[in-house]
């Protein structure tokens, strides 16, 4: 297994609104990508690292790496204007001989090195899988600011990254999302969408997104006390 991860940070966090990449803003000191590129960088089963961020953002990005990091980077690649758009950019800049990717937010600074593993190792058995986590939350479907429909929570599971796949089942998923107009946040969706399975491992709590201002603080929290070392 030859297993490339991409970061995506190539997004302008309009619902953290920091006036600068959110993926830069420090967490405990460092820059939030620095968290983020190095549970990647401290794991052998990685042969490499594609980043994918805005044009102009880049050499603020690639200097936010940790020199661990840097050392395996393979590109540098140029997102856009939605996440599908920069997913499928990475994908064309895996290096040659990659049979797997792994494709991680660079808004989960918190990832640990357990949930990194388990994503690996569940390559081993399957071509697509993502982690959840269960809905805590009760969810509604919710229409002009009425309740619309309850949605049962026992079925319901927060999805997560880093996702896991197959290189080639990926490329051909975003192929045919992209001829069909098919759109999605989601790549695991995408890989539904070509009707093949997509298997689910178990998520983290403590991997969260930072999406909101207010996450830097959980982020922090979470670091500091190790639970994703
Ligand atoms: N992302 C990306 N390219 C995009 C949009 C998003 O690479 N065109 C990345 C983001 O940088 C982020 C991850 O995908 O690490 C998850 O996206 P999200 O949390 O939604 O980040 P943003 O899109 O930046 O935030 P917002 O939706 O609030 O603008
Ligand atoms: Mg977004």
């Amino acid at each position: 297994m030859n297993v490339t991860v991409l970061i995506m940070a190539g997004g302008s966090g309009e619902r953290f609104g920091a006036g600068q990449p959110k993926q830069l803003v420090p967490i405990n000191g460092q820059p939030m990508l620095a968290w983020t590129s190095l549970s990647f960088a401290r794991c052998d089963r990685v042969n490499a690292i594609v980043l994918v961020g805005s044009a102009d953002a880049g050499p603020a990005l690639r200097a936010a790496l940790p020199s661990e990091a840097a050392a395996r980077l393979a590109a540098y690649v140029a997102g856009g204007a939605t996440r599908q758009e920069s997913v499928r950019n990475g994908l064309d800049a895996v290096p040659a001989g990659t049979t797997h990717v792994l494709i991680h937010d660079a808004a989960r600074p918190c990832l640990s090195d357990r949930l990194r593993d388990r994503m690996l190792e569940a390559l081993t058995t399957h071509d697509a899988v993502i982690p959840a986590v269960p809905a805590t939350d009760t969810l509604v479907h919710a229409r002009d600011a009425q309740v619309d429909a309850i949605i049962d929570r026992v079925d319901v599971s927060g999805v997560q990254t880093p996702q896991a796949f197959r290189l080639d089942l990926i490329v051909k998923a975003h192929r045919a999302a992209r001829a069909r107009g098919f759109a999605s946040s989601d790549d695991g969706s995408l890989v539904l969408a070509l009707g093949e399975p997509v298997a689910i491992v178990d998520g983290e709590r403590t991997n969260i997104k930072v999406t909101y201002r207010e996450d830097v603080a959980i982020a922090e929290a979470i670091l500091r006390n190790g639970a994703a070392a």
